[in-house]
């Protein structure tokens, strides 16, 4: 079997990230995870990446002149690792549209709330704030617009009488860790592509 090639994009603690590098130690997953790169030198997600003995590297866009010279490099990097499938997990930086279609359909994304509710920043606050009472999170495709690509999975949560931000999220990251490998599983088979039919089932 050949597994394709992922590269995973941080900027924090990279525990999406961890989950994609654990179900890649299966033998029968159809991807392995051959580079993170995070905009944050300080993400602790770089050095959980490098225990696993996977490439790492960090890029600061302050340090570019543009944020496309900056795409420009990071594109570098992940073509010098022979990259097939991006990964974003937790990168929080909104991407530029030449990044976007050089990746488009091989990048995608996991976001905190089922899209296309709560685009954006602060999903657990504002689902709080709105009283919903199911919130959750989704895998999708990256295009240009945030959060806007077709979705692949999405799981949902409850959410319960005294939830604080901290406690849905905790909620929703468990179903985040669920859903990503199995998307990622999904992708890197084969058995979905951007632009055909949607595909979601948590
Ligand atoms: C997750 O909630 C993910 O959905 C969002 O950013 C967070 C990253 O967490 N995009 P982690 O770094 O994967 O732990």
């Amino acid at each position: 079997m050949s597994r394709k090639r992922v590269a995973i994009l941080i900027s924090g603690r990279g525990s999406n990230m961890s989950t994609l590098i654990e179900a890649a130690k299966a033998p029968d997953y159809p991807a392995e995870i051959v580079g993170v790169l995070s905009n944050r030198a300080a993400a602790p997600g770089l050095a959980v990446a490098a225990s696993h003995g996977i490439a790492t590297a960090s890029l600061a866009q302050s340090k570019f002149p543009s944020r496309d010279m900056f795409e420009d490099v990071m594109t570098q990097l992940l073509e010098s690792w022979d990259t097939e499938i991006v990964c974003l997990a937790g990168f929080m930086r909104i991407l530029g549209e030449d990044f976007v279609h050089r990746w488009e359909g091989r990048m995608i994304n996991i976001h905190p709330s089922l899209l296309p509710a709560y685009r954006g920043l602060h999903t657990h606050e504002r689902a709080l704030a709105d009283g919903v009472k199911v919130h959750g999170c989704t895998v999708h495709f990256v295009t240009p617009g945030l959060d806007e690509g077709a979705p692949i999975l999405q799981a949902e949560v409850p959410v319960l009488p005294g939830d604080t931000p901290e406690t849905l999220s905790a909620r929703v990251l468990v179903e985040e860790h669920r859903i990503y490998p199995e998307a990622l599983r999904m992708l890197a088979a084969g058995e979905i592509e951007m632009g055909k039919a949607p595909h979601l089932n948590g």
